[in-house]
């Protein structure tokens, strides 16, 4: 009896080793130049200095002059958006501003036209150094364009909230995020002046 069982095991073991040897069996390696149907196709085309002049740049403008406070002898002037159109003006600079920091993490955008040269050697770093920085350190790239995005999310609730005071303090924020990047791998040689401190804050 025991005999029995014992064989009965063996066999279905027997079948088990077959079944898991037919499931390692190698897949037949993909035809090398065959598009992976998952992964998505991207066809960054502009540069990061494209993306900067043509979307990035205008539409923070949109954002940052939609509400302004200018003083002058005449008094004080305060904009802000009256209408829903207005509104709806601001809000596509916010959309357009939010989505442009994914393009900037799209992989395998090039920073510059090939033999475009840096405009004040010295302080900017030349193109191909830019993109040996953000090529050694990827996550770092990434973390400062999701801070762009993220800053962009930000003032899109603020406008759907009708905020204006709320939209200009996050322009704020939209500038901290330009600014790190930018400090970081456009001019990393530029000497910032320490402000004087003021007699009054030596302590
Ligand atoms: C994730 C990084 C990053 C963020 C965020 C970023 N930039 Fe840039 N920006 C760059 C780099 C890199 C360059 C240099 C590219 C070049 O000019 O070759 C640049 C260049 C520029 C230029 C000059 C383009 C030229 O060469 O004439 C402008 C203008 C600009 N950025 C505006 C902005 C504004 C406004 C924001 C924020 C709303 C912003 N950028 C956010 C990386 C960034």
């Amino acid at each position: 009896m025991r005999k029995t069982v014992y064989v009965g095991v063996l066999i279905s073991s027997l079948g088990l080793l077959i079944s898991i040897a037919a499931c390692q069996a190698p897949l037949p390696a993909p035809p090398a130049e065959a598009p992976d149907p998952v992964q998505p196709h991207y066809a960054p085309t502009a540069t990061i200095k494209e993306l900067m002049l043509s979307i990035v740049d205008p539409s923070a403008d949109v954002v940052w002059l939609s509400v302004t406070t200018v003083q002058s002898s005449a008094g004080t002037v305060d904009t802000a958006p009256k209408n829903d159109e207005e509104w709806q003006k601001v809000r596509q600079g916010a959309v357009a501003l939010t989505e442009a920091a994914n393009l900037l993490m799209m992989p395998g955008r090039h920073v510059a036209r090939p033999g475009e040269k840096s405009e004040t050697p010295g302080v900017e770093l030349e193109p191909s150094e830019m993109e040996e920085l953000i090529n050694k350190d990827p996550a770092s790239w990434q973390m400062r364009a999701m801070n762009l995005h993220d800053a962009g999310v930000a003032v899109l609730q603020a406008i759907d909230a009708r905020d204006s005071q709320k939209v200009f303090e996050i322009g704020e924020q939209i500038e901290v995020a330009c600014e790190s990047c930018h400090r970081q791998y456009w001019y990393p040689n530029e000497q910032i002046p320490e402000i004087p401190a003021s007699p009054t804050s030596t302590q």
